[in-house]
């Protein structure tokens, strides 16, 4: 992973290159920071949690705020961030390090790509998925995330008891993701009979969230879980680790 002055990160650099994730796998990765975090000498994990650990994916951080939040309120889970902008990915290293969060990974990848060869069939919690770019222009329709084969493949992703989180404030991008979730065979609505809802109580909100709310702009937001068949006859896609790595 390379620096420069002008970026300097302080402390250990959250960053991870794919290719140390896809050979160590995310326990490992997590664990080296995790035991320094909690001043273990003998090499020991931490009490319970790597017997236990619970993994939470945001994609498209952002500027990050919803991350920090999560990650500062839930100390003992570990979170990873994806986004594909790596100026953005920098900042929010600059800012895990300075919050002194020893629970965060980022990576900068496409989501399409990294939930592919990153996780293990069942292996994460939670997926947040916040104010994904809308790209209103029909031409560029077919540059939107929430599609049928990353939908699956998230769905894979997510252990039996994990929850996809994914909120938008366009409407016609609404409707398109109604759509995809909910004809998705290894999904099930947790808002049914109602494609979404327009509030959730206690929610956190990101960056842009605050700023759509000021404009005044509908929001909605979707929650679902896997179908009880939703990792039949599925595995991680035997693909090569070629995202960008920095
Ligand atoms: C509208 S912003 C929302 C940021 C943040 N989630 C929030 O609500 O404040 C969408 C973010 O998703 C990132 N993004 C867009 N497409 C992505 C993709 N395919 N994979 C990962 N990140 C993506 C963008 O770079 C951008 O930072």
């Amino acid at each position: 992973m390379g620096r420069s002055l002008k970026y300097e990160i302080p402390g250990e650099d959250p960053r991870v290159p794919l290719s140390d994730v896809a050979e160590k796998g995310w326990t490992l990765v997590f664990a080296s920071t995790m035991k320094s975090a909690c001043g273990s000498r003998s090499g020991a994990p931490p009490d319970g949690l790597e017997q236990t650990p619970r993994r939470v994916l945001e994609i498209g951080f952002g500027r990050g705020e919803f991350l920090l939040a999560m990650a500062a309120r839930e100390p003992r889970v570990q979170f990873i961030g994806i986004e594909v902008s790596w100026k953005r990915t920098l900042k929010m290293a600059r800012k895990v390090a300075r919050a002194k969060l020893e629970n965060v990974r980022l990576v900068d990848d496409r989501a399409e790509h990294a939930i592919q060869v990153l996780f293990e069939p069942e292996s994460l919690d939670a997926i947040w998925i916040n104010f994904t770019d809308p790209w209103p222009k029909g031409r560029h329709a077919h540059r939107r995330l929430i599609r049928t084969g990353f939908v699956g493949d998230a769905a894979v992703a997510l252990k039996a008891s994990g929850t996809l989180f994914v909120a938008t404030d366009d409407v016609p991008y609404a409707l398109q993701i109604d759509e995809v979730l909910s004809r998705s065979p290894r999904l099930e609505n947790l808002n049914a009979p109602f494609p979404f809802v327009s509030e959730v109580a206690d929610r956190m909100r990101t960056g842009y969230e605050e700023q759509w709310r000021a404009e005044g702009r509908p929001l909605h937001f979707f929650t679902y879980r896997p179908s009880p068949n939703a990792h039949r006859g599925r595995t991680r896609p035997d693909r090569p680790c070629s995202g960008r790595a920095r």
